[in-house]
């Protein structure tokens, strides 16, 4: 028997998971469900999905589905999971997994009590560099992790390379803290934070962090928004593991679309993990390279996708990875970090 697999929310991002779930064997998209009645009908038709629905509680009423991909707004995701997951639905949720921590713990705690999967969608975690770095790290290949840097960087407040911001509602409600957005924090911050961890096989310990708003229409206001979202951050953490680092990210990178660099020291080696145009790459310096700072690049395997991952827990009714539980960890820090910054 095919998954039944229902998409709720078909703006942007759906047509990555659609795409994805598309190309993966016995998942059939089922169902998509939209607030944009014109929206919705563009995204079924083009990825071939039959049901249309207008709200969560029309598809839940009709029930012909085993699970879901939650790609509504960030500040949408806690009530449409947690009422999923009442319903028995698996669920790959976009991250932020919710707007707060406390949100994030009640959808967590409401997985593991269910049983069902659950799985926050790190899309980096996809990235042959990042598993590469993590495993080799785990190996002790740079010896004890001292020190990093990390950063994402996106321009689209900068230049119109995804269309213009001050017109477009997917850009608006990014910017906006009354529309439950966290800002470049919670929309790529949680990405960053995720990439440095994951590698360094360590959460943080203790961070301090800077927010910038910066002005960018009048009066901070443009239509029904407000303009109140941080655009840029800066970090510093310090991991259980005793290394210390940065992390930031901002949307006001000239000349990066969208470009990831984590560069980590051990008292070993280095190492440079990078995705960058959509590109995968790991350097290293190591052994007897580092008298002579000598960098190589080293070959990475391609991953499975999340969709496939979390396609296959469903299928082997095992826990995906990672699931609601490490989003509520993540969160607990992109909170300590609003409130600090
Ligand atoms: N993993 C990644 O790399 C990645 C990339 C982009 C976006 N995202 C995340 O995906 C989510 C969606 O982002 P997007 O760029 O697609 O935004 P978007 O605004 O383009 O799409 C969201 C859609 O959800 C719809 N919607 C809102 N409330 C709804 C509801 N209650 N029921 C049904 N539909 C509803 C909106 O009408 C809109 O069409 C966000 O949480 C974002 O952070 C993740």
């Amino acid at each position: 028997m095919p998954i039944r697999m229902l998409i709720l929310g078909t703006g942007g991002m759906a047509n990555t998971h659609a795409q994805k779930y598309n190309s993966i064997d016995n998942v059939k998209l089922v169902a998509g469900v939209e607030q944009r009645p014109e929206v919705l009908e563009t995204f079924c038709n083009e990825h071939n999905i039959e049901h249309r629905f207008s709200s969560l509680d029309e598809a839940l009423a009709w029930d012909q589905f085993e699970a879901v991909s939650n790609v509504t707004p960030d500040a949408v995701h806690h009530e449409t999971t947690m009422a999923l997951l009442h319903a028995g639905k698996h669920v790959l949720c976009e991250k932020p997994l919710a707007a707060n921590e406390a949100h994030a713990k009640q959808m967590a705690q409401l997985a593991f009590e269910t049983g069902l999967v659950n799985m926050v969608n790190l899309t980096y975690r996809e990235v042959p560099a990042l598993q590469k770095a993590a495993a080799m790290v785990a190996d002790g290949a740079i010896g004890k992790v001292r020190h990093f840097e990390a950063s994402y960087l996106q321009s689209w407040l900068a230049q119109p390379a995804w269309g213009d911001w001050k017109t477009e509602p997917q850009w608006l409600w990014r910017l906006s803290r009354t529309h439950g957005s966290n800002g470049a924090l919670g929309d790529v911050g949680i990405h960053i934070l995720d990439f440095a961890t994951f590698v360094a096989g360590s959460m943080p310990r203790d961070i301090s962090c800077r927010l910038k708003t910066f002005n960018k229409a009048e009066d901070d206001q443009i239509g029904e928004y407000t303009l109140d979202a941080n655009d840029s951050f800066v970090m510093h953490a310090e991991l259980e593991n005793g290394a210390v680092g940065t992390v930031s990210a901002t949307r006001f990178a000239s000349g990066h679309h969208n470009d990831l660099r984590l560069r980590l020291y051990g008292d070993q080696g280095g190492m440079e993990v990078l995705f960058e145009k959509n590109q995968s790459q790991l350097n290293v310096c190591l052994h007897d390279d580092l008298l002579i700072e000598r960098w190589t690049q080293v070959t990475t395997n391609e991953v499975p996708s999340n969709y496939e991952r979390f396609v296959t827990a469903i299928r082997t009714e095992t826990q995906a990875n990672p699931d609601f539980s490490k989003g509520a960890a993540l969160q607990y820090w992109l909170d300590k970090a609003l409130q600090n910054g």
